[in-house]
């Protein structure tokens, strides 16, 4: 591990390439397709409330604009709405370097904020430009031309991103060992092929790349779940928080996302009663960059944890 590939930009020009050649793409076994263009039915949810508690619940998932939910470990668009409206304003920068099928992007477009989405994958960069083609080309919902840029590259090396660039970090990481986005094509730069210890490695890149792209005072939200192994329970989600920590961040919040699609532990766990219970939650931490040294220091001493 160490060199990390470089972000290559795809363009509009190019995923209009692609399409000519490729109708669909496929993400772990699934057929995504790839509509071209889309007419949009509905910009947004019909009543929408801003969360208001640590404990977020999304039964109905969101299905506005381009969303789709079939992208295998995809957010629900919930998600980067309420982070969206909570810790930016119009006109600010959002990052989703592991960007998968581009929820955090359409969300991004719908509200008039620029936006930058990364995968490993040069497919989900494709499904991604796709839910943004919307058919009456409206740039944000106000009209105004949002910068929206796509690239194919690691979480671990952001290098075409500048120092404090960025006002809002949202990010839904693969977890070591659980869901593999490329079963069919094996890529090695996949943080979901890797074991557990490995992968933990290789966060504390994620970790410290997010929080130099990330201005001072400014929050990173990260949405990671936990597993099992051999039946004991394996607290990823905190050993991911710890790391971030380490990487210099503030905790602000630690938010419990309730899980409603849980295909594979379902599929596994579901048929016989076992004497533990189905992981039926993940964290949401929202991480704080501190303006400064000593404002890190004031949270260290006030927590005196390590
Ligand atoms: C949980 S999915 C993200 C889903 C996304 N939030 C959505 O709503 O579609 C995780 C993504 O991380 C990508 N990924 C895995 N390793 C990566 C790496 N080293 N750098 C960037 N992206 C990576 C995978 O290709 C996958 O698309």
């Amino acid at each position: 591990m160490g060199i990390y590939r470089k972000m290559q930009e795809i363009t509009y020009e190019d995923y209009k390439n692609f399409i000519k050649k490729n109708q669909f793409v496929i993400i772990e076994d699934v057929e995504i397709k790839l509509n071209g263009v889309w007419n949009i039915k509905s910009y947004g949810p019909d009543k929408y409330i801003n969360e208001r508690t640590t404990v977020w619940s999304f039964p109905n998932r969101g299905d506005w604009a381009t969303h789709k939910g079939n992208y295998r470990g995809n957010w629900s668009p919930y998600i980067p709405r309420n982070l969206i409206l909570k810790y930016t304003k119009e006109g600010d920068y959002v990052l989703d370097q592991m960007v998968g099928s581009g929820t955090t992007l359409i969300e991004a477009k719908l509200l008039n904020r620029n936006a930058i989405g990364v995968d490993i994958n040069l497919d989900a960069i494709m499904i991604t430009l796709d839910r943004l083609n919307f058919a009456n080309d409206i740039f944000s919902l106000k009209n105004e031309k949002v910068d929206i840029k796509t690239y194919v590259g690691d979480a671990r090396n952001l290098n075409e991103i500048k120092d404090e660039s960025i006002d809002l970090i949202a990010t839904h990481p693969p977890y070591a060992n659980i869901v593999s986005y490329t079963k069919t094509r094996k890529q090695s730069d996949d943080l979901s092929q890797l074991s557990l210890s490995e992968y933990l490695s290789e966060m504390r890149k994620v970790a410290a790349e997010s929080f130099r792209v990330l201005k001072a005072g400014k929050n990173c939200a990260i949405l990671i779940g936990d597993t099992r192994k051999h039946k004991h329970y394996v607290p990823l989600s905190f050993m991911v928080m710890q790391i971030f920590l380490e990487a210099g961040f503030i905790l602000k919040e630690d938010i419990i996302k309730v899980q409603w699609n849980m295909k594979t532990t379902r599929e596994k766990w579901n048929k016989k009663e076992n004497d533990f219970y189905l992981i039926a939650h993940e964290h949401l931490f929202i991480f704080t960059k501190p303006l400064n040294n000593n404002e890190l220091k004031k949270y260290k001493f006030s927590i005196k944890w390590w």
